[in-house]
């Protein structure tokens, strides 16, 4: 196994394409509406009844209360339905970056999760149809895709990630991130302390919903149920610039709130620093430092400048890797740079931040 650099990717084709499963449940009328609609904003969705999968045709024959009375009756309400309060949202049908609903209403798609091509896309629908059409299998063989997608995918990253793992969900990617720290760790210890590892993780954060991935969770933790904090993961305060313990003063001019901002990336790095200390000094070294490089279920919390860099220097003094979570804003999502770990790099002239694992969706 190489351990100087791993990028794993949640390959389940929901990622790009989540809304698919949803085109085909709506009431006739809503269908009429939608194929008005269809046609009048895009030459490339001529849809016909005779295009509807037969597997798919009773779908249109329910209402909205249909599809939720049988929702309540078959799926377990501890999925809940997004917006309940205002009546819960049924989308029909999606197109680039708009939603639609049963009653025609469009919604601008600014959180639907992790689809991040746009609804519809000609070309993906294309391709993940044609690949239905040839061969579903498995990484076990070789195939030309997955070869040719391992080498793009790695093409992104700084260099030395250069190993690629496709599983199926976010959750999976960083699970199996997590693992891998756990044995990497265990490769270069001693054996008193093979059995022990130790993860920090930041407050508020969420990374998945495996048994490994929620130890890592404080999101899960905070919601008053089964899930705590183990005792094998510590949770440090987010560097939250605007509502945390180091939040900077915006009425300054901008030379004295980024010096603010650089004196709260120290502040809220020694958190970190001093839970590597404390760690370390009970002979237990650690194994994984989880973080976004821009926060997403916390609220959107970009790190200040020189957090970064600063956690990942202590995390790896101490005998542990960085795992970059980019379920949520990797592949460009926050606008300026492919991965938001690179968000940080910016800030000021000191060496590039590369994690020790990526995972991404
Ligand atoms: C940052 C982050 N990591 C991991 C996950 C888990 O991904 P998945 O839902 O594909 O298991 C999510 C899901 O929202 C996420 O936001």
């Amino acid at each position: 196994m190489k351990t100087d650099g791993g990028i794993i990717i949640d390959m389940s084709s929901s990622s790009i394409y989540t809304m698919l499963m949803f085109v085909g449940s709506s009431a006739a009328v809503t269908l009429a509406r939608r194929y008005a609609q269809l046609s009048r904003r895009s030459s490339t969705s001529s849809i016909v009844n005779s295009d509807i999968p037969s597997s798919l045709l009773e779908s249109y024959t329910l209402c909205s209360e249909e599809v939720e009375n049988l929702r309540t009756q078959y799926m377990s309400n501890s999925c809940s339905i997004s917006y309940k309060n205002s009546g819960g949202l049924h989308f029909t049908y999606g197109y680039k970056s708009r939603l639609v609903d049963a009653n025609g209403v469009e919604y601008l798609d600014t959180r639907n999760n992790v689809a991040h091509c746009g609804h519809g896309h000609p070309e993906i629908t294309k391709a993940i149809t044609y690949q239905m059409q040839q061969l579903q299998t498995n990484t076990r063989y070789l195939h030309q895709n997955v070869s040719l997608l391992a080498k793009k995918l790695s093409d992104l990253l700084p260099e030395s990630l250069d190993v690629v793992f496709f599983v199926n969900s976010g959750s999976e990617a960083n699970d199996l991130a997590l693992r891998l720290a756990r044995v990497y760790k265990q490769s270069k210890q001693n054996d008193n302390h093979k059995g022990k590892e130790h993860i920090i993780t930041l407050d508020h954060a969420y990374h998945g919903h495996t048994l490994a991935t929620l130890d890592v969770s404080p999101y899960k933790h905070r919601q008053g149920n089964e899930m705590v904090c183990p005792q094998h993961v510590s949770t440090v305060p987010c560097p939250d610039v605007y509502r945390g313990v180091h939040a900077i003063n915006r009425e300054l001019d901008s030379s004295g709130t980024r010096q603010q901002e650089i004196e709260a990336g120290k502040q809220y790095a020694k958190f970190v620093e001093e839970e590597c200390k404390k760690i370390t000094s009970q002979g237990i070294s650690v194994s994984a430092f989880i973080m976004e490089g821009g926060m997403s279920v916390a609220g959107v919390i970009l790190p200040p400048r020189s957090y970064l860099r600063r956690c990942i220097d202590a995390v790896q003094d101490a005998g542990g890797l960085y795992i970059a979570d980019e379920v949520q804003t990797g592949f460009g999502r926050l606008g300026k740079c492919m991965w938001a770990f690179q968000y940080s790099n910016e800030d000021d002239d000191s060496e590039e931040i590369v994690p020790d694992i990526v995972t991404g969706k």
